[in-house]
């Protein structure tokens, strides 16, 4: 459980631990006059955590953290670097770990700064202490409540809450990805989905196989025929209360992969480990389309998660199977582990003629090599329009996730012809793999859109990290959840977009 967050105007006489902020100056650690005055009134004498940052050359930049005891209570001083949201995010990701098995505490660090730095410091607060276990033996998460001390309670209420309700979101994508696909069946997933929706206000409904069989969606049918857990494609919807609605509609699509084995075109066990991730975009989706409602977002959304689990077996597809796509679209298949645009074509088809959106976004850890360029913290961003990509990139850089434009080679496309049918689902030149794998499967996709504003998110490198480090966890990250809810919740998301 995340601990209970609170504003006040003061340190509770209570709080066993106090936190203060601290910030780079030219000669080390600088602790400012509110920070001396608050370790004053707890009672501790501020020298002896000057004395502190000198000992340990504690420079207060973001991560930063000095604890002294001071009794049986404790003052943490964190490092707020440039006090941009950036820097109290991680500041707060700091100060929840270094929290652990401490009961409450109180922070005083934002008592005078912008909105956007509380927002950004309760996701971290949330979002650093992140972890999950599957146990028969759970310990207790002692940090149950952190007082956050602000001068307008009042003004800060809605920078707490969006924060919250962002952090509890990316927690809900990161507890999904966790999830052992033994239990996290497509149809497990279109269950929890459910759940949700009906917790969250929004409506729901999840095709089963014989539905998908009956509708077209040829490319999910044929991505979850080798396994024993048939596929879903789950599809949620939200409207806003006509009070506060402005026109638009807004399409998410996030790859739901419940396990990538690479199906008969078999993954080497070692890159297959992190496939029960493979449905992160999914989960990302469907974690962001539950805190619609409560960030009073303003235009309608629709979520589409296509979920299968892609196995090898004696009824899985082959290699040189051509499949049919919703809407007609023929593929030769030519690897099984190319999988996700399969899933994709289907619902980003769906929604080009079904759907009737202004812009269409989809999410997917799509490809190994987005990674090779951009590394494991930044997603690739494909766009065909250039304002949808300004705003997707504005959100990512307000929300603490990065994003980075990739360009659609148009030339590669020639690389996705088949002689058999329509597209081929990998780029093959001369019996040899075609490089610029992202961009590759970036164009796979851009058959499916239509003429729709529509962008698409490479999150392969970053919905996982191989480690803690900031407000991200090691395993599953919930990248794109803040992204698009910081974007979705501005006044007018469509603003130039309709
Ligand atoms: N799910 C994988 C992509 C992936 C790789 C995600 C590593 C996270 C980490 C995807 O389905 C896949 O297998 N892609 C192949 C495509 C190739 C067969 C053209 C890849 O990237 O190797
Ligand atoms: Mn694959
Ligand atoms: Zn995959």
């Amino acid at each position: 459980m995340p601990p209970k967050l609170e504003l006040t105007t003061a340190v509770p006489a209570a709080a066993p631990t106090l936190v203060v902020a601290i910030t780079p100056g030219s000669d080390g650690a600088v602790l400012d006059r509110r920070a001396v005055a608050d370790i004053e009134a707890y009672g501790t004498d501020p020298a002896e955590m000057v004395a502190l940052l000198a000992r340990d050359s504690v420079k207060g930049n973001p991560g930063d953290i000095a604890a002294l005891p001071a009794g049986a209570r404790l003052v943490l001083a964190a490092g707020f670097g440039e006090q941009t949201p950036r820097d109290a995010r991680r500041a707060g990701a700091a100060i929840a770990r270094r929290l652990k098995g401490v009961e409450s505490a109180a922070v005083t660090a934002v008592r005078r700064s912008p909105a956007a730095q509380v927002q950004a410091l309760v996701e971290g607060l949330l979002l650093g202490g992140y972890g999950f276990k599957v146990t028969n033996t759970p310990k207790a998460d002692t940090l149950a409540s952190i007082a956050v001390v602000v001068e307008h309670p009042d003004s800060m209420a809605a920078a707490l809450r969006a924060g919250v309700v962002s952090a509890t979101a990316t927690r809900l994508a990161r507890d999904l990805a966790n999830t052992p696909s033994s239990t996290k069946t497509p149809a497990w997933l279109g269950k929890q989905a459910t759940g949700l929706a009906r917790r969250s206000g929004i409506d729901v409904r999840v095709r089963d196989e014989k539905e998908l069989r009956a509708g077209g969606f040829g490319g999910i049918v044929a991505v979850g025929m080798g396994s024993a857990n048939p596929p879903r494609l789950i599809e949620l919807g939200y409207t806003p209360d006509p009070a506060i609605a402005v026109a638009g509609h807004v399409v998410l699509i996030g790859k739901g992969i419940t396990f990538d084995s690479g199906g008969l075109s078999l993954k080497p066990n070692a890159g297959m480990i992190a496939m029960k991730t493979d449905m992160a975009a999914g989960g990302a989706v469907i974690a962001a389309m539950s805190a619609l409602r409560d960030l009073g977002v303003r235009v309608r959304v629709t979520g589409l998660v296509p979920a299968a689990e892609n196995m090898p077996s004696g009824s899985a597809q082959r290699p040189s199977d051509v499949i049919t796509h919703y809407g007609g679209t023929t593929v030769e298949v030519l690897n099984t582990d190319a999988e996700g645009r399969l899933v994709l074509a289907d619902a980003l088809a769906y929604a080009d003629a079904e759907l009737d959106p202004d812009v269409i976004v989809d999410l997917a850890t799509l490809t190994g090599a987005i990674s090779s360029g951009l590394g494991k913290r930044h997603a690739g961003l494909f766009a065909n329009d250039d304002r949808l990509a300004a705003t997707l990139i504005a959100a990512a850089a307000a929300s603490g996730e990065g994003l980075w434009r990739m360009p659609f080679v148009d030339d590669y496309r020639a690389a996705l012809e088949s002689s058999v049918a329509d597209l081929t689902n990998v780029a093959v030149r001369g019996g040899k793999e075609f490089s610029g794998g992202a961009i590759v499967a970036a164009l796979f996709l851009r058959e499916f859109v239509g003429r729709r504003r529509w962008a698409h998110l490479d999150i392969a490198g970053a919905a996982r990290a191989e480690a803690d480090e900031h407000e991200v966890s090691k395993g599953p990250t919930g990248y794109g959840v803040r992204l698009l809810l910081h974007w979705l919740s501005s006044p007018d998301p469509l603003r130039g977009l309709r």
